[in-house]
């Protein structure tokens, strides 16, 4: 489950709803009341619902850490969530029982995060590129009260975009190299996935890293793991492949992030 946030409060006859069926994994189906539902499992469960699963995971590591239960809480949300959106967020507070007390907007937290509340009178601009969305507001402080004065961005264009676009990559020079398809596979998908992500991290410290996945063809079966079966020439070669991924080509990868930074 990812990216779901921009659908809070949101009917299902929103043409958002289209438009994440197109980017998402999971299946979004009409549910009473025009409400969106969403195929987890065997289930089908409402966004609210969703996010008190998450409110409760998070209310759970607090309470371990502060060793005493956690029973109110301020949550962030996108400057531009509507009031709907934001009683969709104290809904799912009320499903764990958790009172949200106040609901802030996220540039302002961040804006408080990096010291800015000191600030008597200033104007900040607040770059966000979380995982699915990127946002950028300007923020006016005034005696330490934070207005929101304009908001931008896109709701699809995140990190997850970058993951794609160096899976996309090592995936077309795979099948380049040795004539084999790895996007039909779910499990090599899996790693190839998990790594990019690690990889554009290491890149933010980095100016080069490796994509290194050993024995990528190799598939778990009946319990134990089992090398798939490649093609007889390509057995040997297919088993390692290793490139050299350069942070500049990331950033080329994701044009419309400074398309959008540039607009903004
Ligand atoms: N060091 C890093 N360098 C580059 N990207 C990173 C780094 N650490 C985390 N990320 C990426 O940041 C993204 C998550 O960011 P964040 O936690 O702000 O998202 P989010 O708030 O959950 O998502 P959204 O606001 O879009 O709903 C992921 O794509 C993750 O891979
Ligand atoms: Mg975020």
């Amino acid at each position: 489950m990812y990216g779901f946030k921009r659908l809070m409060g949101h009917s299902f006859d929103n043409t958002l709803v289209e438009t994440m069926q197109r980017t998402v994994g999971y299946r979004l189906e009409r549910g009473p009341q025009n409400q969106v539902l969403v195929q987890v499992g065997a289930n089908k469960l409402s966004l609210p619902e969703i996010s008190a699963r998450i409110l409760r995971r998070i209310r759970g590591i607090a309470s371990d850490y502060l060793k005493k239960p956690v029973n109110k809480a301020v949550v962030t949300v996108p400057a531009y969530f509507t009031d709907r959106q934001r009683q969709a967020v104290k809904e799912a507070g009320k499903l764990i029982d958790l009172d949200v007390v106040r609901i802030i907007n996220e540039p302002t937290a961040a804006a408080i995060a990096y010291g800015a509340a000191r600030q008597l009178k200033k104007a900040v601009i607040v770059y966000d590129l979380g995982g699915g969305t990127f946002d950028v507001s300007i923020i006016q402080i005034r005696d330490r009260v934070f207005e929101v004065k304009a908001t931008g961005g896109d709701i699809f264009l995140g990190g997850i975009d970058f993951d794609n676009a160096m899976t996309r990559y090592v995936l077309d020079r795979f099948n380049a190299e040795h004539g084999i398809d790895l996007s039909r596979t779910p499990v090599a998908m899996q790693r190839i996935r998990d790594l990019a992500e690690r990889t554009k991290c290491d890149l933010s410290t980095r100016e080069t890293a490796a994509f290194n996945i050993p024995f990528i063809t190799m598939t778990p079966k009946g319990g134990r793991s089992t090398l798939s079966s490649p093609s007889p020439e390509s057995s040997s070669k297919s088993s390692r492949s290793s490139w050299w991924i350069e942070r500049s080509t990331g950033w080329r990868w994701c044009s419309r992030f400074q398309a959008v930074a540039r607009a903004n």
